[in-house]
């Protein structure tokens, strides 16, 4: 059934001998693929069936040349018209809408001149469609994902997530949404279509020719991470968002950059109210007078525009904080002339505005902010078996690496102190060292040092977590200060943004799915160069 559909999408015979579903050989080069990952599975009954390739496109950002990007196209094959939405005049997306207990299935198709594999960031889904590094396919391979969604209502998103590529391909495009919505989210008034928008912030720099550049400047950019010259939302510079007075919005903000991280503010001093973070609904909306969002990071805003007239603007920004790390880090030294960085980067820290609204029409969606949202009893400690021994992991930088508990990537590799078991809660303490580890080379050389006091956005794979505590014992009081009411620690994680020297425990339950795993720093460029690590989910 699902064959004569999508015979009937692509329309001629000719596409098909040399596209779906006859991929042929299932075997890589390593013959470490699944024999499942290219073939569709006969009892596995999609209620939305969809074709996405990553594939180089050309398209117009900037005015004059355009621009060379990497993207998903996709394809609807069945299910309902509203699950697969594009991204207007964007190289990003698609949005893949779902609703929770919605079978899905992805025919993925690489046409990049590269491997690649991708990964659905936040979601719950069994070890071989996670889109793991040991999974990339070639160029003009395939890998079918199935699975059900299992995840509550939130703004997940998807990625390729190749060994040591995922900071570039991200990079030059391919960046994509996916939500979900469950019966809750659904019984709630919540601002839907035209005033549910997807904003995603990421920093690009271009060439004189209007090309994407990256990292063009060594090993001291990678080291730090990249950062562009100018903001980018949904793929547009400049980006404005033309909205109707009287009426409320819901702005779903993801931080796509590769490893910067914003401050939130609104232009006139406005509080901020979130009601979603990664992965769900908060419990009640929160006002905070700003909001810290590191790189993978979502959060769901509530934002009210009655009384606001016509032609009247409001402004995100993202407003200033001292760089991270002493003598400027990122600031002074991977960015300007000292180290031969690229000195044209926006500095993190800096005040810079993220995207306008202009306030054009009035409408009437009188939505009232609900007092109560997602009700659900998060994880507390004693529901842990290790809650007096948590299981330690320590991000720092070690002989010019960044290491994970004093260990880098390693495709297989799993220690021993990441096996957890199938059914259990645990308690995991994850510490940003914040210094330059164990001296030597790099802490042999004061400012060097200091420059590796990097903030680090831990993410998990697999599950969604609640954070329990944050001890800032390490962390800069003057950093703090600024920082401090910008962070929202209810409802469901995957990412936790790390300040240099703070430690914050969280809790999960590791459920439904035995394997390899991941676990990262979520700032690209640390991830790539090896700050990150499988955890193995054992069988009981
Ligand atoms: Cu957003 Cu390991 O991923
Ligand atoms: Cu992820
Ligand atoms: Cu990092």
């Amino acid at each position: 059934m699902n064959r004569r559909k999508f015979n009937q999408k692509l329309g001629t015979g000719a596409v098909l001998t040399i596209g779906w579903p006859f991929i042929g050989s299932c075997s890589s080069k390593n013959g470490r693929r699944d024999s499942r990952a290219a073939t569709l599975s006969q009892d596995f009954d999609p209620d939305l069936d969809l074709e996405l390739t990553a594939e180089e496109q050309t398209i117009s950002i900037l005015p004059g040349q355009k621009t060379r990007v990497w993207t998903f196209d996709s394809q609807l094959i069945s299910g309902n018209q509203d699950s697969l939405q594009k991204m207007e005049d964007s190289y990003l997306g698609p949005i893949i809408k779902v609703r929770r207990g919605q079978k899905i299935r992805i025919r993925f198709r690489n046409q990049l001149p590269e491997e690649t594999i991708v990964h659905w960031h936040g979601m719950h889904v069994p070890e071989q469609y996670d889109g793991h590094p040991k999974d990339v396919i070639n160029t003009g391979e395939s890998y079918i994902y199935e699975f059900e969604v299992m995840n509550r209502a939130g703004t997940y998103w998807f990625h390729p997530h190749p060994d040591g590529r995922t900071g570039p391909q991200v990079y030059y495009g391919l960046t994509g949404l996916f939500l979900v919505t469950d019966e809750e989210e659904q019984n709630l008034i919540l601002p839907t279509g035209e005033f549910d928008i997807p904003v995603i912030i990421q920093d690009r720099t271009f060439d004189q020719e209007n090309q994407l550049i990256y990292l063009t400047r060594g090993h001291m950019d990678r080291m730090t991470g990249f950062l562009g010259n100018q903001i980018l939302v949904n793929g547009q510079p400049s980006k404005v968002l033309s909205l109707k007075s009287d009426c409320v919005y819901r702005l779903r903000l993801l931080n796509g950059s590769n490893s910067r991280i914003y401050k939130l503010g609104w232009s006139d001093g406005r509080p901020l109210t979130a009601i979603g973070v990664d992965g769900s609904l908060l419990p009640a909306p929160k006002e905070l007078p700003y909001i810290m969002l590191g790189p993978a990071e979502r959060v769901d805003l509530w934002v009210d525009l009655r009384n606001m007239s016509e032609g009247t603007e409001l402004t995100m920004n993202s407003l200033s904080f001292p760089s991270m790390g002493m003598m400027g880090g990122r600031g002074m030294m991977g960015r300007t002339g000292m180290m031969g960085g690229d000195s044209s980067a926006l500095p993190e820290g800096s005040h810079y505005p993220i995207f306008n609204i202009h306030i054009n029409g009035t409408g009437s969606t009188h939505l009232p902010l609900p007092d109560k949202l997602a009700d659900f009893q998060p994880n507390t400690a004693t529901s842990a078996h290790n809650r007096n021994n948590p299981r330690v992991f320590t991000f720092a930088m070690q002989g010019m690496e960044w290491t994970i508990n004093g260990r880098t990537w390693e495709t297989n590799g799993v220690a021993e102190e990441e096996k957890v078991k199938l059914g259990s809660t645990e308690v995991w303490e994850l510490i940003n060292s914040g210094t330059s580890g164990r001296g030597g080379m790099m802490g042999g050389r004061g400012m060097m040092g200091n420059m590796m006091r990097m903030a680090h956005p831990i993410h998990l794979h697999q599950v969604q977590f609640n954070i329990l505590s944050r001890n800032i014992d390490g962390v800069d009081p003057e950093l703090w200060d600024v920082v401090k009411d910008g962070f929202i620690d209810e409802g469901w994680q995957d990412t936790i943004l790390l300040l240099p020297g703070m430690r914050a425990k969280i809790i999960m339950i590791f459920k439904n799915y035995t394997g390899l795993f991941l676990y990262h720093c979520h700032n690209l460029e640390h991830e790539d160069m090896g700050m990150m690590r499988n955890f193995e989910i054992v069988a009981d």
